[in-house]
């Protein structure tokens, strides 16, 4: 009989299988993430077990949410926070994390046993942030450990919420290698989620990312827990958001708006008041885009500016949308309405912050980038949304009637929409709803010319 070869190493980061040890992985490249697998001997699992199956009722128990009271933060979860459950959250260093998860927890011990663990601060420093936030009357119970074992340990009484931060600086010794590396990262995340799912308590690590944004330590990190948030927000602006980009008990990328202020997170309810406050009168560059944002309508103000280049290449710079969309749209616009931007410098942003991957927001583009070509402004009290496609046609979009609903209600009145969308009319409006059909019409409907 031939002998079976041993894949014994594996891939930290894409799980490719090997016999032998590699300096980098012939799958997906990386360096240094090949170790070994010291696996279960097979000879130990009886040959005699089998599985216990069950029908697929849940307990009444398991579904009822447990809420936070912070509802931006029960909003992005789908409604509350599940018994049981482990949730990521990453975010840059100074984001504000440990803050929020501190007022969380000081919210949920109100009526519920909380543990905040500590692996990266001292008591001290809590209490002191706890004072900031008007917090240090709750029952939160503190302790700051980075051993998972002994903090495993002193759960055994039962707990309802438990938030680690980070989960980058634990340790365990079942797995020999320093914090913070792979191995250990997912060793001590798996006792975590081991101890969360036999005992039905919540648990929240923090997570660090790196300098690209993704979670630091292993991308299966990623798959083992329930919910992967992330809270962003930019430097200087004190706007931060909260979106889930996994969530296996509700939808994914929804946001929660905080605004951090001296006395920490507070929520807020309305965005799209805040993203127009500093909106301006009539210029030209500036429209109003009605997107769709995890569950709820929000307004945001797209701004172009369009100048004479002085480079060989003309430069093309986008804050908050793709930069991809934006070489589409150029396109389209250069080959369907004939206008040039090949000698000038484009500039694309998304006031207030927020990151816009829909490409509901193509019209809106596409008609900052006219008004902005052309200095013409566009009427501000017009609200625009639409797909371009190749061709250059506005494709229809879904959710039409919240977009123009949620537009009417901050006082828009002329509402510009892809005229797919007006065959479904589904949607009531004192507002004036002009349709486009491709983006060519676009130029008729704000006078503009080609050149
Ligand atoms: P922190 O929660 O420590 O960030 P992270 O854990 O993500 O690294 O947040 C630190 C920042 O928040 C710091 O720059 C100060 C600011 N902050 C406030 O503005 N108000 C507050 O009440 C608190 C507690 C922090
Ligand atoms: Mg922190």
């Amino acid at each position: 009989m031939m002998a079976k070869i041993e894949n014994k190493f594996y891939c930290n980061e894409c799980g490719a299988r090997y016999p032998k040890w590699l300096g980098k992985c012939e799958d997906c490249g990386r360096w240094n993430s090949i170790v070994e697998n010291i696996s279960v001997d097979e000879k130990t699992r009886t040959l005699g077990s089998h599985l216990n199956f069950q029908t697929l009722a849940v307990s009444q128990e398991k579904l009822d949410r447990k809420l936070s009271d912070i509802s931006e933060f029960d909003r992005v979860l789908g409604g509350g926070i599940v018994p049981g459950s482990v949730v990521l959250i990453g975010g840059d260093p100074g984001i504000g994390k440990s803050t929020l998860l501190l007022q969380i927890s000081a919210a949920l011990s109100q009526d519920h046993k909380c543990v905040y663990i500590s692996g990266e601060e001292s008591a001290e420093q809590i209490c002191m942030r706890a004072a900031r936030l008007r917090a240090d009357d709750s029952d939160v119970k503190l302790a700051c450990e980075t051993d998972v074992d002994i903090i495993l340990n002193s759960l055994k009484d039962g707990v309802d919420f438990l938030i680690v931060d980070s989960i980058q600086t634990l340790h365990t010794s079942s797995a020999d290698s320093i914090p913070g590396t792979v191995s250990q990262v997912r060793a001590c995340a798996y006792k975590l989620i081991n101890f969360a799912k036999t005992t039905g308590t919540a648990v929240f690590l923090i997570g660090h990312v790196t300098k690209d944004g993704m979670i630091a330590g292993p991308k299966i990190l990623e798959h083992m827990v329930d919910t992967v948030l992330y809270f962003e927000g930019e430097r200087g602006n004190s706007y931060r958001i909260l979106r889930s980009v996994k969530n296996r008990y509700g939808p994914c990328d929804e946001l929660g708006i905080f605004e951090m202020q001296q006395k920490g997170l507070v929520g807020v309810p309305d965005p799209s008041v805040l993203f127009l406050t500093q909106r301006s009168e009539s210029v030209p560059g500036s429209v109003v885009f009605s997107g769709i944002e995890g569950t709820r309508p929000i307004l945001v103000e797209v701004q172009a500016l369009v100048s004479k280049s002085y480079f060989a290449a003309p430069r093309r710079t986008v804050v908050g949308w793709d930069i991809n969309r934006l070489f589409t749209i150029l396109a389209v616009m250069e080959s369907k309405c004939k206008i040039s931007f090949s000698d000038r410098d484009v500039y694309l942003n998304i006031a207030g912050g927020l990151k816009i991957s829909e490409p509901a927001c193509d019209l809106a583009v596409a008609v900052s980038l006219l008004s902005a070509r052309s200095e013409t402004a566009v009427w501000n009290e017009t609200c625009v949304f639409g797909e371009i496609g190749l061709t250059g046609e506005v494709r229809s979009v879904s959710r039409c009637s919240e977009r123009i609903k949620e537009a009417e209600k901050l006082g828009f009145k002329k509402i510009i929409i892809p005229t797919s969308n007006i065959g479904a009319k589904n949607y009531a409006t004192e507002a004036v709803v002009e349709s486009v059909e491709n983006i060519m019409k676009i130029i008729e409907l704000f006078g503009m010319a080609g050149r």
